[in-house]
């Protein structure tokens, strides 16, 4: 086996505290994600979305990565082939475990864009709709998240790793969000053995061959040690 390709959701993140979406109290049962998640509700209420986006960039910096982060990032040092993880995730627990291979396909919550001339730069702690952009000076700042609506990045370079894998992972995602729901089936379709690693089955758990469930900081740990023997 060469090459292992990990796709990652909120999951993963639970026992670092941070919350996850579908889940009995996740936010999407505490806000409106049409108000803070969509660029209609961005351009209805931008300070309303900033406000979301600024409590969720607070909690994720007070937040440590936990065993499941660590496990992946010993894999990719220890693995002789390629490992890549492609996060749902906008907080930054996987760089802060030790991946260095990782692309966040819906964003991240420590970086800015300007939504006039797409600059992209460190989000301040705290980012309002008043903030001038650094290069064209509109008080067009956003946060560079992927909202409901819009094209998640880096889709190209996921496809090309998913049709080379020889193994597809997912952890701690729901399986309710396109086009990230659909990687088992891209990646089955090109060959590649696939693994779902979740608290209980995902809405796509019969797409997978093989399933182990349980939290994350437990089960990931386990697939690790059990793969590099
Ligand atoms: N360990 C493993 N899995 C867990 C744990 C845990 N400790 N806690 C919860 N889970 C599982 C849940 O059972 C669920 O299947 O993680 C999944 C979380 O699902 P969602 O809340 O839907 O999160 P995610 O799949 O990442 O959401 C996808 O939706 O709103 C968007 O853009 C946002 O990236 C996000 C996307």
């Amino acid at each position: 086996m060469r090459s292992i390709v990990i796709l990652t959701g909120a999951g993963i993140s639970a026992e670092s505290g941070l919350g996850t979406f579908r889940d009995k109290d996740g936010l999407w049962t505490k806000y409106d994600l049409e108000e803070v998640a969509t660029p209609q509700g961005f351009a209805a209420n931008p300070r309303l979305v900033h406000d979301f986006y600024n409590a969720r960039r607070a909690n994720a910096a007070g937040a440590s990565p936990n065993a499941a982060h660590e496990a992946l990032a010993r894999l990719e040092a220890e693995f002789p082939g390629e490992v890549l993880i492609v996060t749902q995730n906008v907080d930054s627990l996987h760089e802060r475990a030790g991946s260095r291979a990782i692309l966040h396909m819906h964003g991240a919550l420590d970086r800015a864009r300007c939504a006039r001339c797409d600059h992209r730069w460190e989000a301040p702690l705290v980012m309002r709709p008043e903030d001038p952009c650094p290069a064209c000076s509109q008080p067009a700042t956003r946060p560079d998240i992927v909202w409901f609506g819009e094209f998640p990045f880096y889709m190209e370079e996921i496809d090309t790793a998913l049709s080379q894998a020889d193994l597809f992972v997912a952890i701690g995602t729901s399986g309710q969000v396109y086009p990230a729901a659909a990687f088992v089936q891209e990646a089955r379709m090109a060959g590649a053995a696939t693994l779902e690693l979740n608290l209980e089955p995902s809405e796509t758990a019969r797409a997978f061959d093989e399933a182990r469930h349980g939290p994350a900081s437990r089960v990931v740990p386990e697939w690790v040690d059990s793969l590099l023997g």
